[in-house]
């Protein structure tokens, strides 16, 4: 069976972008793959967050892994933190990655261009941790969101250098863009992409939402006045934005989201993507309820800590002795 490996990281509450991005999709391929997904704890504090609100964001986004689907007996879910390993092994690949690569990844370099000040040594090396978490267990596929796609083929540079270096220690993954999704915008400004950061707060569904704000803001998104509901990223991104959101809960294709709206105003088509989300997140809703209050989070951290464990040991074991800084 072949591995795949995400990670989400709960700087905020998940919202609709990481679940059609990523999350949902995690769901999907655990059947058919061994999915590995945790929650990306370390990544969180490149930028400082109040301690307490921290803990509420982890303690929900593990909630919210099981409520979207993703079940224990099939996944291995883990915090990132308990698994002492990943942090050892992104030093490591810290040094086996070059200056010029981090300069160039789009994140940091969107920090820096906009002026973004107190920019912390974290956020500047975390790809490397991030390649860490994904090396460290042989996986085929990286499922992710459009905006992670270069740290994945930062991932794979490095695994390859590694292995011409020390000889073959890395499986080099691949990237797995979700056709539909991948890009999710703010339905405030569909220039942007959907962000726990959002500061309006208008443009982001969380996943944890009041049903009635989510109708609300979905029924204010930033729209045209074209009055047709066609898919046309460049000159209609709003429409473009809620058809996608649309098509990928309900498995339709754009043409035929086009007909079914033909003629339509946008407000009919608003009130049928504004049904959809609910009744999906209504779903996650109630699970993520049960959940906290049956208590099986921990149960469940400490079965994929005691798998994932075992794995990064081996695997860092190997590493050291192949770079030469282990003794024994
Ligand atoms: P993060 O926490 O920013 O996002 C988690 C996942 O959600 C996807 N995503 C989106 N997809 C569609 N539309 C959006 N608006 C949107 N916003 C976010 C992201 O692409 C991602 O798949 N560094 C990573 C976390 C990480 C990781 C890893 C991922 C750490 N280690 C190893 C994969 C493998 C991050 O900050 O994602």
């Amino acid at each position: 069976m072949k591995t795949m490996v995400s990670g989400i990281k709960p700087t905020g509450q998940l919202h609709l972008g990481n679940y059609l991005g990523a999350l949902k999709n995690f769901v999907t391929y655990q059947d058919d793959y061994h999915m590995i997904a945790f929650i990306a704890n370390l990544h969180c504090i490149t930028v400082y967050q109040d301690p307490k609100e921290l803990q509420t964001y982890l303690k929900d986004c593990i909630a919210l892994y099981l409520a979207c689907g993703l079940d224990p007996d099939k996944a291995t879910i883990f915090l990132q933190t308990d698994v002492l390993e990943h942090a050892q092994l992104g030093f490591i690949l810290n040094c086996n990655t070059y200056l010029g690569e981090l300069n160039r990844m789009t994140q940091y370099k969107d920090k820096v261009a906009k002026n973004e000040i107190n920019l912390t040594g974290g956020i500047y090396t975390y790809p490397t941790l991030m390649a860490a978490d994904i090396l460290m267990y042989d996986a085929d596929y990286v499922p992710v969101g459009d905006d992670q796609k270069q740290h994945v083929e930062l991932t794979r540079d490095v695994a390859i250098r590694f292995n011409n270096r020390y000889g073959e220690t890395f499986k080099v993954p691949e990237p797995i863009i979700p056709k539909t999704g991948a890009r999710i915008m703010s339905l405030s400004d569909p220039s942007k992409k959907m962000s726990k950061s959002d500061e309006s707060n208008k443009g982001c569904i969380y996943l944890l939402d009041d049903l009635k704000i989510v109708h609300k803001k979905i029924m204010s998104a930033v729209t045209d006045d074209k009055a047709q509901v066609k898919y046309d990223v460049h000159n209609q991104p709003g429409i473009a934005n809620l058809m996608t959101i649309y098509a990928s809960l309900t498995g339709k294709t754009m043409s035929e989201i086009e007909k079914e709206f033909e003629g339509q105003l946008y407000g009919n088509f608003k009130k049928a993507v504004s049904a959809v989300v609910c009744d999906e997140l209504a779903m996650i809703q109630e699970k993520y309820r049960n959940i906290v209050e049956s208590n099986i989070m921990d149960e469940v951290l400490l079965k994929g800590k005691q798998f994932a464990s075992k794995k990064a040991q081996e695997k860092l074991d190997l590493v050291q002795k192949k770079i030469g800084i282990e003794i024994r």
